[in-house]
C-alpha cells in the first residue's frame, strides 16, 4: 500500500472518530494498514496464538490476562515499555464491579508479544488515529502533558459448560481512560451472535446488563468477527457493554481472545492511580520503539481548544 493510500485510511478512520466518538474498523483494512507500518506475515501469525500463553485474571474466574504498561511519547516521538503498577479503577470512573477500587496485579506481557511486529504497529496506529483528538477531559488527568499512558490486556474470555464467560462483567461501563481500543485476535467454538458491543450515551446508567439498557440511549453496536476487526472509543464520552461468550458446542469450551489497549493522559494528585502512575522504564522487559517518521499525515481535530 503506497504511503498516500495508507494516509486516507487513516485519516478517513481518524475523522469518523471525532464525528462520531467511536469507530469500527474492518480487519482487513488493519491488516493493510499494520504491513504498512511494518507488520510482517509471521508477526500476524504469532499474534493470534496470544491467547494461549496468559495468565489467570486475578479477580475473574472465567478471563486468562497479561498486562503491561507503555508510554506513547509525543514530544519525543517514541513508545516505550513502562515499569510494572498495579492497576485499579473505581466506580468515580463509571467502572462498577465488586472489585472496583481494588489494586489489581496482572502478569507482565512477555517477548512473545513485546517483540511482534504486528503489536508495535498496533500501537503505532492507535498513536495516529487519537494524538490530535480532542476528548472531555476526565478529572485528575494532566491535559496538557505531552504523554499517554496506555495500558494493554491481551484478555482471554472462556465459556464451559459450568461458566458462562463475560467479555464485560460490569455491564454499561467507561474504562477509565481517554481512548479504549479492543482488536479481536481469535475465537473458538464460540456462537457467532457473540460479544455485541454496544455503544451507550453518557446518560446510561452504570452497571445495567446490555440488554437491559435504553434503546434511546444505544449509539452504536459492533461485533468482532473476524482477526483484527477493531473498535475504538472515547472512553469519558460514551459508555459501553458487552453481550455474553455463548458456546457453539455447549458441551466444549469456548474462547474469545481480544487485545485492548487503554490510553489516557498522566494522573495528576487525587486520582486514583496518581500513586500507580510510574513513567520509570521497564528494567527486565525494556522495550524503545521510534514512532515511524516521517509521520503520517493526519488531519488535526478541528475541534481541539486544548
Ligand atoms: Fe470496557
Amino acid at each position: 500500500m503506497r504511503k498516500k493510500r495508507l494516509n486516507g485510511l487513516l485519516w478517513e478512520i481518524h475523522e469518523a472518530y471525532v464525528k462520531n466518538r467511536f469507530v469500527a474498523v474492518d480487519g482487513n483494512d488493519m491488516i493493510r494498514i499494520l504491513e504498512e507500518l511494518g507488520a510482517r506475515d509471521e508477526d500476524f501469525y504469532t499474534l493470534k496464538t496470544v491467547g494461549e500463553h496468559l495468565a489467570p485474571d486475578p479477580t475473574l474466574p472465567f478471563r486468562e490476562t497479561n498486562g503491561g504498561r507503555f508510554c506513547l511519547d509525543s514530544e519525543r516521538n517514541k513508545i516505550s515499555r513502562l515499569e510494572f503498577q498495579p492497576f485499579v479503577l473505581s466506580i468515580a470512573e463509571d467502572f462498577v464491579r465488586h472489585d472496583s477500587g481494588k489494586l489489581r496485579s496482572f502478569r507482565g506481557i512477555g517477548d512473545n508479544l513485546q517483540l511482534n511486529k504486528a503489536f508495535h504497529a498496533l500501537l503505532f496506529f492507535k498513536y495516529f488515529i487519537i494524538r490530535d483528538v480532542n476528548v472531555s477531559p476526565r478529572a485528575n488527568l494532566d491535559m496538557s502533558s505531552a504523554k499517554w499512558v496506555s495500558t494493554v490486556f491481551p484478555t482471554r474470555t472462556i465459556t464451559t459448560p459450568d461458566l458462562l464467560g463475560e467479555p464485560a462483567l460490569e455491564g454499561v461501563h467507561s474504562d477509565g481512560v481517554d481512548h479504549t481500543m479492543t482488536s479481536l485476535l481469535g475465537s473458538h467454538n464460540m456462537m457467532n451472535d457473540s460479544a455485541k458491543t454496544f455503544i451507550h450515551d453518557m446518560r446510561e446508567e452504570n452497571s445495567k446488563r446490555w440488554n437491559e439498557t435504553n434503546r434511546l440511549l444505544r449509539t452504536g453496536e459492533f461485533q468482532h468477527k473476524k482477526f483484527l476487526d477493531t473498535v475504538l472509543i472515547i472512553d469519558h464520552e460514551r459508555k459501553h457493554s458487552l453481550s455474553p461468550v455463548h458456546a457453539t458446542d455447549p458441551n466444549q469450551r469456548a474462547t474469545r481472545d481480544v487485545i485492548i489497549f487503554f490510553t489516557r493522559k498522566p494522573a495528576t494528585e487525587g486520582h486514583i492511580s496518581y500513586h500507580y502512575d510510574s513513567f520509570n522504564p521497564h528494567l527486565e522487559f525494556p522495550l524503545s520503539l521510534d514512532i515511524p517518521q516521517p509521520p503520517v499525515i493526519v488531519r488535526a481535530d478541528d475541534s481541539r481548544n486544548g
